[in-house]
């Protein structure tokens, strides 16, 4: 029954869509601003990584207003980037027998599907996805990793190195930015790191379907490299949505819940929806880190008098069940640890 869930087989048949898929009152417009991508949310890495104090300064003050940034001069080859990009269209646009090969009827978060296969009572997102763990060991599931198109099983570790690359650079900076030892805000080294290409198919009612809905990453960070052609991406900030601009060859990099517990809530969990459009797909390809240990705790550096603690000690266990929760009832699950 996973086949008539998914939006790709749903937008096949035009303009017959589900009714849940529909916003009763739609949603409050978002609004293009260039110049803040072009300026304060604009990064470039390779001044990050020669410790710029100006860059550093923007650095923090992009994750403790905004929770994200983009960067420019992140040293991945934009050749590679792009043709993820093309090969995970290509894998959308095989039959539907063969991509659901990559879906394990035990494990409905992994592999080829899509979230409203569990998001229950909420409205579903118009996505389709293939989401992957590629640590730790236990969790990757060979069985969901396309089979087709052949380079793609490759392209994603070797996506996963590269933002791996890019994430040690940021960790440190980030630590940085925050006047601490570079090595104080670090994950992604043994800790979860999952990949996830997205496919928002053309929508029939753009103004009333979202293909994401609002929601804070569950992660530490997450890094997405996003379709040039198409926009999608929207943040908000102080009750306004932004229109994220497509900036050539930059990656997005949001925060999320954990790194905002990490850093007592000094850096914000970006708050971030997706818009459809009735044209065209929009695919994109993403990177999730989560922390290393299983307990997370706001760092003692982090906490003073002027800053008390935030967030409470909390493990995995307790958070991981809130996450599915929030899925069905839309909650911010860090909240529920303050
Ligand atoms: C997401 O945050 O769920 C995906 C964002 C995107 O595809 O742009
Ligand atoms: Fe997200």
């Amino acid at each position: 029954e996973l086949a008539s869930k998914l939006v790709q087989e749903i937008a096949k048949k035009g303009d017959e869509i589900p009714e849940e898929y529909l916003r009763k009152d739609g949603f409050p417009e978002a609004i293009d601003a260039p110049d803040l991508w072009r300026g304060k949310l604009l990064i470039d890495f390779s001044l990050l990584s020669s410790y710029s104090a100006t860059e550093l300064a923007k650095l923090r003050s992009a994750l403790s207003q905004w929770g994200c940034f983009q960067v420019i001069n992140h040293g991945i080859d934009i050749s590679f980037l792009e043709e993820l990009i093309e090969v995970s269209k290509q894998f959308f646009a095989l039959p539907l027998e063969e991509k659901l090969k990559c879906s394990a009827a035990d494990d409905i978060v992994q592999g080829y599907g899509t979230d409203s296969a569990y998001s229950g009572s909420q409205t579903p997102n118009w996505n389709d996805r293939l989401f992957l763990f590629l640590h730790p060991k236990e969790r990757l599931r060979h069985e969901c990793w396309p089979q087709k198109p052949e380079k793609l099983r490759e392209m994603i570790v070797e996506y996963s190195k590269k933002i791996s690359t890019v994430n040690k650079v940021i960790c440190k900076a980030m630590s940085r930015s925050l006047g601490l030892e570079e090595n104080c805000l670090e994950f992604g080294k043994h800790g979860p790191a999952m990949a996830r290409l997205n496919l928002y198919p053309p929508c029939p009612y753009p103004e009333r379907v979202l293909g994401a809905k609002p929601h804070a990453d569950h992660t530490v960070i997450t890094y997405l490299f996003p379709e040039k052609e198409v926009e999608g991406l929207q943040i908000l900030k102080d009750d306004q949505w932004y229109k994220v601009s497509v900036i050539p060859d930059a990656l997005f990099i949001n925060f999320g819940e954990l790194g905002e517990a990490m850093t007592n809530g000094v850096f914000k969990s970006a708050v971030h929806r997706v818009g459809t459009n009735s044209e065209k797909d929009r695919i994109s390809a993403v990177m999730f880190f989560n922390p290393d240990d299983e307990e997370v705790e706001p760092l003692s550096e982090l906490i003073s008098a002027h800053k008390p603690q935030l967030y409470r000690k909390f493990n995995m266990k307790e958070y991981r069940p809130k996450i599915y929760e929030s899925f069905r009832l839309g909650l911010r699950p860090l909240h529920g640890f303050q």
